[in-house]
């Protein structure tokens, strides 16, 4: 398999930040489907407990991805012309913005409050004395509803791979899941 993309299947870094960054998104909303669902329990804490530095860690890989894909443009895979291909197209910027937005807005609450902030013991955010409250605020209002509005655009994104896969047997999905 390629290192870089190609106009008939992704290469492995592509693909490595596709699966890994779903994973651990999958983890992230897993972790509060459940603290809705169970409130505080042990296995609950263990998800809520690893939720922000994976959210920081993620917000690392999705900047990679992001850069990644731009510089991958003009190699990868087209979506084709007409309206499903612009559907497509603009899908794909709508969650790549989500992916940015969402753990974005938990750093800025991260670095708003009064708490230090050190995922994986790494000091990211020294502790400060008083709130900024306009970060703290932006990020309460916004990052659970984006996140669910994330979580919405995901699912939607996979009903389409499987259709894809399924039913137009199109070989869009092992583009990303194949062995070519
Ligand atoms: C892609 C990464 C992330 C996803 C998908 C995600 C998802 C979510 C979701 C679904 C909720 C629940 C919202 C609700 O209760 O309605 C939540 C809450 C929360 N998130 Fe994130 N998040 C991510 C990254 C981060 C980061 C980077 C931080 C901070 C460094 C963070 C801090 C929090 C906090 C403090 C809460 C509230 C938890 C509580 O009330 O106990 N998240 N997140």
């Amino acid at each position: 398999m390629p290192w870089r993309d190609n106009p008939e299947t992704y290469g492995w870094i592509t693909r490595a930040l596709h699966w890994g960054i779903a994973a651990l998104i999958l983890w992230q909303i897993l972790g509060m489907v459940l603290r809705l669902a169970l409130g505080r329990m042990p296995v609950v804490s263990l998800f809520v407990g690893l939720h922000q530095p994976l959210g920081a860690t993620l917000f690392v890989l999705i900047a990679a991805r992001l850069l990644w894909a731009l510089a991958q443009r003009r190699r990868r895979p087209g979506h084709g012309r007409g309206p499903l291909a612009r559907a497509t197209r603009a899908g794909h910027v709508l969650l790549y913005a989500l992916m940015v937005a969402v753990p974005a807005l938990g750093l800025l609450r991260a670095w708003g409050n009064t708490r230090a902030f050190a995922p994986w013991g790494l000091p990211v955010f020294p502790a400060r004395e008083t709130e900024i409250a306009w970060a703290t605020t932006l990020a309460d209002r916004l990052h659970g509803e984006l996140a669910w509005a994330l979580t919405a655009l995901i699912l939607g994104h996979v009903v389409m791979a499987l259709i894809h896969a399924l039913h137009w047997c199109d070989g869009t999905l092992a583009r990303m899941a194949g062995r070519r």
